[in-house]
């Protein structure tokens, strides 16, 4: 009991009593959901041999690793809850069906059998299963109807961290990596952000809105038109990365002469 109460005092236990708010309300919002958004989906898509389409296809293809039920196995996670959006963004950018076993699934071109309404099909499935976010409208990718200026801030303030420039991408722990953004299409970047698939975050609406992501598009898109101002690339961020990689390599260079300069002091007094 006096270990509670001393506990209670510590400063950060108002953080953990509002974080135990947070994941139970989460919780408890998983459990309600899914029912009327799988009435939402099943009404949307309006289709319902899509679903049972879907499902074949899914038994086919996926279930091999997903499961027969998409409840996940031992070679691939559970699909329930991932969404129509998830589907479209791993099969039209070819990452799934997984070919081989790694860290991360490659882009790769897409299987055979993958189109419009295969895809259409597969993500009508698992969005019967458990609902999630679904695909975006053609309207909410237009990247014509962006502010590039505006997604470009919007862009150093979140992707660069992992993406460094669209062009570019860069690596990141355990062999995974970010991957260069100039062949997703408009489609796929939304998804990316409303999925966050393998390392990268979910941006949903209230982090990121609707219209924010679409200026974000109107920059990825927008820059992979413009012509490299030439010069070496380092990451096109301007000024800033130029001043730093010369100071990171003078420094580099300096530790390494001290280094060099110390071994041979130890080595001569062997
Ligand atoms: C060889 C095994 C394998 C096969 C076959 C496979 N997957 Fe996957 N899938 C994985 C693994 C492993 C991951 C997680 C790793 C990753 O995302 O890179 C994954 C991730 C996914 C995700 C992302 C889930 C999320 O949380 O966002 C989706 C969606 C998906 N798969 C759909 C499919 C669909 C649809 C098919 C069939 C067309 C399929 N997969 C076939 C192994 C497989
Ligand atoms: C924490 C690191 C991280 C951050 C931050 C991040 N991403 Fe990613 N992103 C990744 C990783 C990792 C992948 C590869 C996922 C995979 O292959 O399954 C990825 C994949 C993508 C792809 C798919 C590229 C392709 O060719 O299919 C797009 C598009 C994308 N990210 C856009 C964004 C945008 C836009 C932002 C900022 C709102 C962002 N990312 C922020 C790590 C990150």
């Amino acid at each position: 009991m006096n270990r509670i109460t001393a506990r209670r005092r510590h400063p950060l236990a108002r953080y953990a009593v509002l974080l135990l708010a947070l994941a139970l309300v989460g919780g408890f919002y998983a459990l309600l959901a899914p029912p009327s958004e799988r009435a939402d989906a099943a009404i949307a898509s309006g289709r319902a041999d899509d679903v049972a389409q879907g499902k074949k296809l899914f038994e086919q293809s996926c279930a091999s690793c997903h499961g027969l039920n998409a409840e996940g196995s031992a070679t691939g996670p559970s699909l329930i809850g991932v969404g129509a959006a998830a589907v479209d963004f791993q099969v039209s950018s070819g990452r799934m069906p997984m070919s081989n076993p790694g860290a991360q699934a490659p882009r790769k071109p897409p299987a055979p059998w993958v189109n419009e309404d295969t895809v259409r099909q597969l993500g009508a499935y698992i969005q019967s299963l458990g609902g999630g976010p679904t695909v975006p409208s053609k309207d909410q990718v237009d990247a014509t109807k962006g502010d590039k200026a505006k997604g470009g801030e919007l862009f150093r303030a979140n992707c660069i961290q992992c993406h460094n420039f669209v062009g570019a991408g860069g690596a990141l722990t355990q062999g995974k990596y970010a991957p260069p953004l100039h062949e997703a299409t408009e489609t796929q970047i939304y998804e990316a952000m409303i999925t966050g698939p393998q390392a990268m975050p979910v941006f949903n609406d209230s982090i990121i809105t609707p219209e924010q992501k679409r200026d974000m598009i109107a920059y990825i898109v927008g820059v992979r038109e413009e012509p490299n101002p030439g010069g070496a690339g380092l990451g096109r961020i301007g000024p800033v990365s130029e001043g730093l990689v010369v100071w990171i390599a003078g420094i580099s260079l300096l530790s390494l002469a001290a280094i060099w300069i110390t071994a041979k002091k130890r080595q001569a007094h062997k």
